[in-house]
């Protein structure tokens, strides 16, 4: 048995910290180079286009972090998405004026909820939307966990969409590579971590069905990356 073969969770350094931490901070700004090393955005920009035809008109990304990876991908889709609706949650609050107004910008309306998403996701019952996105964020719970946060988004909208680490060593070697572009000691911890919480087979498919929906994709995409893609329960017919 390799020392991959089973998701491994140890919380991650950055979710300790304050938002203005320095050591924060900077770990966020290599998340941001990060995104770009693993294609995040053009990988999701491709489940988008493939899973979703038709312009949503609300949008919701859980875990957003700073925006700037959904900030990325709505430059990709905004030429033919116009006024978008997108809610982006995260339990630390960075959205700043300056992300509001690139949003704007592009036509597309920010709202922004810091909340931890199971709380939200408990109470907010009204909430619906055409699509969820997620990057980066699920390989942070355990199974039972995702089974009960796929639980509660699921009802929420007819798709959610994510795009997560491949746990494999390739990506574990990557990780290891990271001093060399001047990461800090938060993000060479986390990046290896959370490869070693990511995802590979058909894991997220039997959690998303355990949880009642039904996996439409999963696999891996680039580099270093493993995507899903699950619908909502299946309807009765009226
Ligand atoms: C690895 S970062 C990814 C951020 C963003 N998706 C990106 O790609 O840049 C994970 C994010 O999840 C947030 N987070 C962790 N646990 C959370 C929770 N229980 N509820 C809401 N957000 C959470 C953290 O604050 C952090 O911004």
């Amino acid at each position: 048995m390799n020392a991959l073969s089973h998701r491994s969770l140890v919380p991650e350094i950055l979710d300790g910290l304050a938002a203005d931490d320095p050591r924060a901070l900077a770990s966020r700004r290599d998340l941001r180079r990060i995104n770009v090393l693993m294609f995040q955005a053009p990988i999701m920009a491709s489940l988008l286009r493939k899973f979703v035809p038709k312009p949503p008109r609300r949008m919701l990304e859980i875990g957003a972090g700073d925006g700037t990876f959904m900030l990325k991908l709505a430059r990709r889709m905004a030429r033919h998405w116009h006024g978008v609706e997108l809610t982006m949650l995260d339990r630390v609050g960075l959205a700043t004026p300056g992300l509001r107004a690139d949003f704007d910008r592009l036509g597309w309306k920010l709202e922004s909820i810091t909340a931890d998403v199971f709380d939200w996701a408990e109470t907010a019952d009204g909430e619906l939307y055409d699509v969820i996105t997620v990057n980066l964020f699920l390989h942070h719970f355990d199974d039972a966990q995702l089974v009960r946060l796929f639980s509660l988004l699921a009802p929420k909208a007819p798709l959610l969409l994510a795009a997560e680490p491949l746990r494999a060593m390739s990506a574990l070697a990557a990780a290891r590579l990271l001093p060399a572009i001047g990461a800090n000691d938060v993000t060479r911890h986390d990046a290896a971590q959370s490869v070693r919480a990511g995802f590979r087979g058909r894991e997220l498919s039997d959690l998303w069905l355990a949880a009642g929906g039904r996996p439409l994709e999963e696999r891996r995409a680039g580099p270093f990356s493993h995507v899903f893609v699950g619908a909502g329960p299946a309807r009765d017919d009226p």
